[in-house]
């Protein structure tokens, strides 16, 4: 990438903002420019890896530092694709790099051992995202949303998450129930686009 903002310049602002804060709602906050700058680069995302896959989102490593203190992805949604309801356990940012999605945000509600549904979802929000727009998440109170491109066009999202959320173990959630289920969201390529950066 021939920005003069790029991963190199990211990680070091990153570094410093996590060597001064453990806080999620000070580093999503910090980190929150950062990923605004990102986004205005043209080149982020090489064109080949922006053709959405037939059968599900796409979730491509753009770039990870060797001890995995924060990872960058980008996510490539078809018309129509869908991320179920999802926690991250960790602080995460979502910027719209390429068209626009639909965020649906839910708090976990403790209904206590004796409830006949001791967790239940609650809606809290929408969001229709567009081009710049940044999201963000971090447990344990906004943590949990559904994403999904109901538009025509194809959409691209940038992360950054606090780990590298390919191998995270994080939960899916039944909006309906409450229930929840194990899962790690493995990327689609082995190798970070930017490895050698
Ligand atoms: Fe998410």
């Amino acid at each position: 990438m021939s920005t003069a903002y790029g991963f190199k310049e990211l990680e070091a602002d990153i570094r410093s903002v996590l060597s001064r804060t453990g806080d999620f709602r000070t580093i999503v906050d910090e980190v929150r420019p950062f990923l605004q700058t990102l986004l205005q680069s043209d080149e982020l995302l090489p064109e080949r890896y922006q053709q959405p896959l037939p059968h599900k989102y796409a979730q491509y490593l753009l770039y990870k530092p060797e001890d995995e203190a924060f990872s960058v992805i980008a996510f490539v949604w078809g018309p129509g694709q869908v991320a179920p309801v999802h926690d991250h356990l960790v602080w995460g940012l979502v910027g719209i790099y390429k068209g626009a999605v639909e965020e649906k945000r839910y708090r976990r509600v403790d209904h206590g051992e004796a409830a006949p549904r001791r967790y239940t979802l609650e809606e809290v929000g929408t969001v229709h995202a567009t081009k710049g727009d940044i999201s963000f998440v971090y447990p344990p109170d906004y943590d949990i949303h559904g994403v999904s491109n109901p538009h025509s066009e194809v959409a691209v999202t940038i992360h950054v998450y606090g780990a590298d959320i390919g191998k995270q173990e994080r939960h899916i959630h039944d909006p309906a129930t409450g229930a929840l289920r194990d899962v790690v969201t493995k990327h689609d390529n082995d190798v970070p686009i930017y490895a050698d950066v």
